[in-house]
């Protein structure tokens, strides 16, 4: 059984999706534990399932770095195999990924390496993209440049608005990722031989 912890910073309806999922006994993960940078609205799921939650603040430390360190310190007293980042919005500092990478993965409202960042669905919308949509992937020290593991693609259509477009991605979104932990589960993704070979396709 994977143990999974989760960071949110948001709503959490890709949380929400992940605890649903994970209450079927025949689910093979597990969440212990969510986390959040902020008093999220999403930490009420978690309530919600029972499921322990914890808040670190980068405004009550001296830097990222520190902020970093408590966040890790706070994760690993959960011991999980995996850390599922949905709709977490800081960049993780290089110390916090070094510890969990590659099994610390993120989603993203947007098929990378295009609209990387925090406004991705405004970004696609802005650049007149046709299409968009969603890319699960291991994280590493920069801003959405780790491994992709999968990607779907959702039509940006005549009219949509940020929000409009956003719900839409996220209804894909859910699924793929409720998907994708399933299948890390399962070891039908392998995250360590996707970063290896990464690793090795990148030049020194
Ligand atoms: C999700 O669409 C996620 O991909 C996005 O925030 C949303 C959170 O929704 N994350 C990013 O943009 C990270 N760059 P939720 O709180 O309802 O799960």
């Amino acid at each position: 059984m994977l143990s999974i912890v989760v960071l949110i910073s948001g709503g959490g309806s890709n949380l929400r999706a992940l605890l649903e999922a994970a209450s079927d006994r025949d689910f093979p993960a597990r969440i212990v534990a969510v986390g959040s940078d902020t008093d999220a609205a999403g930490l009420a799921h978690a309530e919600q399932f029972g499921v322990p939650t914890f808040t670190v603040t980068p405004t009550s430390f001296a830097d990222r770095a520190a902020w970093g360190d408590e966040l890790l310190q706070q994760v690993e007293q959960w011991t999980p195999d995996l850390v599922v980042c949905a709709g977490f919005m800081r960049i993780l500092p290089p110390r916090f990924v070094g510890a969990l990478s590659p099994n610390l993965i993120n989603t993203h409202p947007a098929l990378l390496p295009l609209f990387p960042g925090a406004h991705a669905v405004r970004d696609a919308l802005a650049a007149g993209a046709t299409e968009t949509g969603v890319t699960v992937h291991i994280v590493d020290e920069g801003v959405d440049t780790g491994p992709t593991l999968v990607q779907r693609s959702v039509a940006v259509l005549p009219g949509d608005t940020e929000h409009v477009l956003q719900e839409r991605i996220k209804v894909i979104e859910r699924d793929l990722l409720v998907q994708t932990v399933r299948d890390i589960a399962t070891s039908t993704i392998d995250l360590s031989s996707i970063h290896q070979s990464n690793r090795s396709a990148t030049p020194s």
